[in-house]
Order: C-alpha cells, then sequence, then structure tokens
C-alpha cells in the first residue's frame, strides 16, 4: 500500500525512540523516495519525552529537515494522506483530544492521523502510552496494527520493499 501511495505521512512517536528505530525509518524512506512516493514527517511538540525528541533522532538519521513538518502544518494535508504511518505514537495522534472532556488529554491539539486514508499504526501491544488511556484510532477500520518493536517492524518493511523478505 506504502508503494502504491502519492502520499505517506510518518508520526513518529516516544516508541521510535525507545526502538532507536530511526535509521531503519531513514531506509524506509529512501526506499520509498526511490519509486516517487511523496514521504513527510508530522513533528507533534511534545512526541516523545522531551523537547525536540523527535527532530534529534530524525537527524541523527540524516532525514532532510525540509521534510519534517510541524503538527500545525500538515494537519491541514492529512486529508489527502494515502497512508498514515503511526510510529510508535499514541497519545499525540489520540481522537479523545478533541471529544472527550474527561480524558486526560482533552483540548490538547494532536496530529490527525484518522484524517488520512490508511493507518498503519506500530507498536508492541495493546498498552496505552503515557497518558494511560486507550486510543479509538487502532480501533477504526481503515487502521491496520503492525505489532512489535518499531525498529523489527521498520526493517521488515523495508526488506519487503527491497525484495528481500516476506513483509510482516
Ligand atoms: P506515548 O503516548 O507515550 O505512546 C508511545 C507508544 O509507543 C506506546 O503506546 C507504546 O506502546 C509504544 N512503544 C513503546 N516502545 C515501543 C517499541 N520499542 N516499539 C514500538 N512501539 C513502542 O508517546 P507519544 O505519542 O510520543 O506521546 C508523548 C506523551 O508523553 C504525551 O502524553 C506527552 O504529553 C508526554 N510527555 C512528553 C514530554 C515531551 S516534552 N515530549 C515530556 C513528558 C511527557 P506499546 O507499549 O504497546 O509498544
Amino acid at each position: 500500500m506504502m508503494e502504491q501511495a502519492s502520499s505517506v505521512v510518518i508520526v513518529p512517536g516516544y516508541g521510535m525512540a525507545v526502538a532507536q528505530a530511526q535509521h531503519r525509518v531513514r531506509e524506509l524512506y529512501d526506499q520509498l523516495h526511490k519509486r516517487g512516493v511523496g514521504v513527510k514527517f508530522a513533528i507533534h511538540p511534545v512526541a516523545g519525552r522531551m523537547p525536540g525528541h523527535m527532530n534529534v533522532l530524525l537527524a541523527e538519521a540524516e532525514i532532510p529537515y525540509s521534510d519534517l513538518v510541524d503538527m500545525s502544518e500538515i494537519n491541514a494535508d492529512m486529508g489527502q494522506c494515502d497512508v498514515c504511518l503511526v510510529l510508535g505514537a499514541n497519545d499525540v495522534v489520540n481522537p479523545a483530544a478533541r471529544f472527550d472532556k474527561n480524558s486526560p488529554i482533552f483540548g490538547m491539539p494532536i496530529i490527525d492521523a484518522d484524517k488520512a486514508r490508511t493507518v498503519f499504526a506500530v507498536k508492541r501491544s495493546k498498552n496505552p502510552g503515557f497518558a494511560g488511556i486507550d486510543n479509538e484510532l487502532y480501533f477504526l477500520d481503515k487502521t491496520w496494527m503492525l505489532f512489535g518493536d518499531a525498529k523489527v517492524v521498520v526493517g521488515d518493511l523495508v526488506k519487503n520493499l527491497q525484495g528481500q523478505g516476506e513483509g510482516h
């Protein structure tokens, strides 16, 4: 599906940092670029556990800064996004922040991953993120869960694109 996409948005979160998956992510970026797929990274200001956490990791993997897009800017384009890859992110893409007044994250701006045509969400389990709450994004018909460590799953996606593996 990513190969066929015109536009892929990757939303990195704390899980990418835990897995240290940024170099595999760079390989995925390269594979998709080679095929003419547009790839952008949606950067939430509190993704991860410290300010600038995602920027630092993606810069370490030498992902061009011009492809890192702030939440406020990328949200306008999420409706045209073919595939959104949510990579170890949870609270920052939780739609409950928009409507659930009882949620601890109510009112927090989020990245509108749920507006993409298809969502792939990579995490290891059904456990919640930092805020300790469920995320309905994972239960949408358009969402595919790819359970596993982010580095392993993205590595499998890369192998698949390189034609060397069975995929995940
Ligand atoms: P979280 O909501 O914490 O979600 C991270 C997700 O990553 C978890 O659901 C976890 O699920 C998954 N994960 C952990 N290790 C993984 C691995 N090795 N491979 C794949 N997935 C893995 O992260 P977020 O969306 O980045 O949001 C950040 C949260 O931290 C916000 O609530 C924010 O307010 C808070 N916070 C941020 C900061 C700053 S300044 N950035 C500071 C303090 C607190 P599994 O366990 O199922 O894998």
